[in-house]
């Protein structure tokens, strides 16, 4: 792909401070336009591509065939019982075959190695649509949000509160590339990779805090932000994650130490009652909508960039 002037997008810090906040602003350009009822933009006209789930989705779904039919594409959905990537065909052939058919292939899987496969075979573009590993194109919505509400996404302060998951990972390969102070606070044993960690700190761009204290972590930050306690795939260590997270709700009270100026952020779905209470979803301070609204503004603005367009 290199050489033809396509990329893929499976990591947030595959790309420099430049390219990131280039694609921010494009999907701040485009997204005005949308907005604006304004339909006679179609770069995507003529182009295909296939989006392959091997896990459920709404906004991600939704979002990616949304945008990509706005801007003049088709986009093919697949859902877990079509390719059966590993099962009835193997990753390596699935990405040559789409890669004959398709201008762009996006994908959401369970083994992060299985995105890497798809990149390594494809010859046309692989977004990554969440991995077990990371979820890139969330955190780049989740960066035009702050932009669009706390005024700047640069130097603020983000505290995430529960599983140091896939969301946490590509918060921290976000911190590699972009200055900001990134607290994580969850339970003994759930936190992040730390080999990313690792990774986000040496590049010595952000502030990077493990904890396992939230009420310490949320003070003054511009962004409390929650993600459920069981990722897809652990959905049978729910019960037993309901015990081992319960001081890492964030309620009403943990809304009150983080102070006045901090917005609410959820990746969503949500479980109300468990994660996040009902109260703190519905507050005025929570943006979890305009945030899954993005989605499919930054993924427009990453379409468009891995299409070298
Ligand atoms: N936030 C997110 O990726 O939502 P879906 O799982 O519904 O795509
Ligand atoms: N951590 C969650 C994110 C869902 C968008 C999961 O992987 O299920």
């Amino acid at each position: 792909k290199v050489g033809n002037g396509l990329k893929d997008f499976l990591h947030i810090d595959d790309f420099d401070k430049d390219t990131i906040f280039k694609i921010l602003d494009r999907a701040i350009e485009v997204k005005t336009l949308l907005k604006s009822g304004d339909r006679t933009f179609r770069p995507f006209e003529g182009r295909t591509m296939s989006m392959i789930f091997a896990k459920p989705s709404m906004r991600t779904r939704v979002s990616f065939e949304t945008g990509f039919s706005l801007l003049g594409g088709h986009a093919i959905y697949l859902g877990p019982d079509d390719i059966q990537m590993d099962k009835r065909e193997e990753t390596r052939d699935v990405a040559r075959v789409l890669s004959r058919y398709n201008d762009i292939i996006l994908a959401r899987v369970f083994s992060h190695q299985d995105i890497l496969d798809l990149a390594k075979y494809a010859t046309v573009p692989v977004i990554n649509g969440l991995t077990d590993y990371n979820h890139p194109c969330q955190i780049m919505a989740d960066a035009l949000t702050m932009i669009e509400h706390v005024g700047r996404f640069e130097g603020t302060k983000v505290v995430y509160v529960g599983d140091g998951n896939n969301i946490v990972h590509s918060w921290l390969l976000m911190a590699a590339v972009i200055p900001f102070h990134f607290v994580c606070a969850c339970p003994k044993g759930f936190e992040p990779d730390a080999k990313t960690v690792e990774k986000a700190r040496k590049a010595g761009i952000s502030k990077i805090e493990i904890t396992n204290d939230p009420k310490e972590a949320v003070k003054g930050a511009d962004v409390v932000y929650s993600d459920v306690w069981a990722s897809m795939g652990q959905k049978e260590e729910a019960a037993y994650r309901r015990q081992v997270f319960k001081e890492f709700q964030v309620d009403q009270s943990l809304m009150d130490a983080a102070g006045s100026k901090a917005f609410f952020m959820h990746c969503l779905p949500a479980e109300r009652g468990v994660e996040v209470t009902e109260q703190v979803v519905e507050a005025p301070y929570s943006i979890v909508f305009p945030q899954a609204e993005n989605r499919m503004h930054a993924q427009n603005a990453i379409m468009l960039h891995v299409l070298g367009k």
